[in-house]
C-alpha cells in the first residue's frame, strides 16, 4: 500500500508512518518544516514538504492508494488556526484525492466532534472545525473512515481498546494503540463508511476493528 500521512512529524502520524514501512508499505508523511525530515527518515518514512496552509498538497498526493489526516493546530493555537489546519487543511486533502481519483481517505478526528457545542467552550472552535472536516468527508465519494480518539496520552501501547460509533463516556487512550488502529482500518474495506470513537479498554486492537466492521 503507498500511504500518505497527512501531520506526519505528529506524535500519531510518526508512529503510523513507523508502522507501515515496518511492514514494507510505501509510508509518505507531509511535513511542513524541513528539518523534521530525518525523523521520518530514521524510522523508513519519506518526508514531503508542504505547509497546508498556505500551499496546495495535491501534486504531492501522486500514486498513492490511501491519505490519512493526522495534522492538527495543536493545543497552544487559537481559533483561527483550527479553522486553517483541522478544517481547511483537512478538506484541501480532501480535494486533492478527490481530483486524482485517490480513493481511500481516514480521518484522525476527536471525541466530542459530534457536538460540538456540547464540549468545553475552549474546546468549541476546535471541535466545530472538526465536525465541518467530518461533515465534509462524509459527503465526499470517497472510500472514507472517521476515527475519534478520546484524550491522547503517551504511554506505552496497551494493545486493547473499546471502539463504538458512540461510547457514550470519555477517556484515555495512548497515541500507540491510535496508530495500530489506523493500520487496522487500512487493511480492512469494512471499515469504510464507519465513524467510530476510541478509548483504552479490553479488546485487541485488530479485533476491536474487525468487530466494528462486523467481518
Ligand atoms: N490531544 C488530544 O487529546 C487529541 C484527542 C483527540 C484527537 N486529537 C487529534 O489527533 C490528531 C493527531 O494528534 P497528535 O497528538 O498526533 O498531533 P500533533 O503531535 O500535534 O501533530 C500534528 C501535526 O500537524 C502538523 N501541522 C500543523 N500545521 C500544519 C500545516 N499548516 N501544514 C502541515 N502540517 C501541519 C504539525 O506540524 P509541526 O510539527 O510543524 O507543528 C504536527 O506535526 C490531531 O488532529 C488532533 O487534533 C487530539
Amino acid at each position: 500500500m503507498d500511504v500518505i500521512v497527512a501531520g506526519g512529524h505528529g506524535k500519531i502520524g510518526i508512529r503510523l508512518l513507523e508502522r507501515l514501512a515496518a511492514r514494507g508499505d510505501r509510508a509518505r508523511g507531509l511535513i511542513r518544516n524541513p528539518d523534521h525530515a530525518a525523523d521520518l527518515e530514521a524510522v523508513g518514512a519519506e518526508a514531503v514538504v508542504v505547509d497546508l496552509e498556505s500551499e496546495d498538497p495535491t501534486p504531492h498526493l501522486l500514486d498513492a492508494d490511501a491519505i490519512v489526516f493526522a495534522a492538527g493546530a495543536g493545543p497552544g493555537s487559537g481559533p483561527e488556526r483550527k479553522r486553517t489546519v483541522d478544517y481547511a487543511g483537512c478538506v484541501k486533502l480532501l480535494e486533492g484525492a478527490e481530483a486524482l481519483g485517490i480513493p481511500r481517505f481516514v480521518v484522525v478526528s476527536s471525541m466530542g466532534a459530534d457536538e460540538p457545542e456540547g464540549g468545553p467552550e475552549a474546546m468549541r472552535p476546535y471541535l466545530r472545525a472538526k465536525a465541518e472536516a467530518d461533515a465534509a468527508v462524509q459527503a465526499s465519494g470517497l472510500a472514507w473512515t472517521i476515527v475519534r480518539p478520546g484524550h491522547l496520552t503517551d504511554d506505552p501501547p496497551h494493545g486493547r481498546v473499546v471502539v463504538a460509533e458512540r461510547l457514550g463516556y470519555g477517556g484515555t487512550v495512548t497515541r500507540d494503540d491510535v496508530a495500530d488502529v489506523l493500520v487496522a482500518v487500512l487493511d480492512s474495506p469494512t471499515t469504510e463508511g464507519l465513524v467510530f470513537e476510541v478509548l483504552q479498554g479490553d479488546v485487541p486492537v485488530a479485533s476491536a476493528v474487525a468487530g466494528l466492521s462486523g467481518s
